[in-house]
């Protein structure tokens, strides 16, 4: 199998697009390390992946804490693949944002993949192998009311993509970024609600909401040798929202309406 030999940790594993990568992963024959802050899901979700006769195990952290961040490093070891996937996503508009959220957002988002990945790397650069993908949003490259502080994170994490590009890629290190649209996970479902998730899926040029293992399967691609050239990049995977204009009305020339 294509990932077979490697050990990969995902960070923000025990749900939606994290934990369908570590499930892709460990399918593709990865040994994965599950990460994230509730121990009774991470338990299960490695649980699950083990019961299929994969290799996983559950690390605990919280990832704004930078001792515990410390303490996942450690515990993690040497590892082949690193998806910085966990996030946190305060909503409202920027004149009503709170500091308290703006800073756990900086802490999740830019602060913990930063300091993991300078943590965990040199261990991949002494290898001369290894890949790391970053997960982004499509808030980074469209205006969206209301995600002011989150997309502002995901926009410093690409910047953050391309410049280990050019930090690791020599010593044989890639590194890239997923930006997915609204994917019908826990974070989604948390702050636009069900109705609205529904409304969504008819709201976007394939007239469907993402799955997880939609996105999931780009990043496991992005891990493997098949993307064995790309390096620096973000890939959408967002249905085409961010490069398709749409009126309030949706396209009304569409091949579905000729
Ligand atoms: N869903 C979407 O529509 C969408 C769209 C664009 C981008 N994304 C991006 O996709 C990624 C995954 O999102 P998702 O929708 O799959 O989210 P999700 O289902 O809410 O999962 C978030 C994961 O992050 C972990 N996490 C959050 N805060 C943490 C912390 N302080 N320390 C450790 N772990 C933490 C959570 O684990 P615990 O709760 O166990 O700690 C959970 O496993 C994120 O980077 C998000 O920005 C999602």
């Amino acid at each position: 199998m294509e990932l077979d030999g490697t050990i990969a940790l995902i960070t923000g594993s025990t749900s939606g697009i994290g934990r369908a990568t570590a499930e892709l992963m460990a399918a593709a024959g990865a040994r994965v390390i599950i990460t994230g802050r509730d121990l009774e899901r991470g338990k299960a979700a490695a649980r699950a992946i083990s019961g299929t006769g994969a290799d996983a195990r559950f690390i605990a952290a919280d990832l704004t804490d930078p001792e515990s961040l410390r303490g996942l490093a450690g515990d993690a070891g040497e590892v082949d693949i690193l998806v910085n996937n966990a996030a946190f996503l305060p909503t409202g508009l920027t004149t009503v944002q709170d500091m308290k959220s703006f800073d756990i957002a900086l802490a999740t988002n830019i602060r913990a993949p930063y300091f993991l990945t300078a943590a965990l790397v040199p261990a991949m650069i002494a290898k001369g192998r290894g890949s790391i993908v970053n997960i982004g949003t499509m808030g980074a490259r469209i205006g969206m009311p209301g995600v002011s502080a989150y997309s502002a994170t995901k926009s410093a994490l690409e910047a953050l993509t391309r410049t280990w590009a050019a930090e690791f890629g020599p010593a044989g290190v890639r590194v890239n970024a997923v930006a997915p649209g609204p994917t019908r996970t826990e974070m989604v479902l948390a702050s636009i609600g069900e109705e609205t998730a529904d409304r969504m899926d008819a709201g976007g040029p394939l007239d469907r909401l993402a799955a997880p293992a939609d996105i999931a399967e780009v990043i496991v691609f992005l891990a493997s040798d098949r993307a064995r050239h790309i390096n620096g990049t973000t890939i959408a995977v967002d249905g085409g929202r961010t490069a398709v204009y749409r009126n309030q009305s949706g396209n009304q020339l569409s091949s579905r309406s000729t």
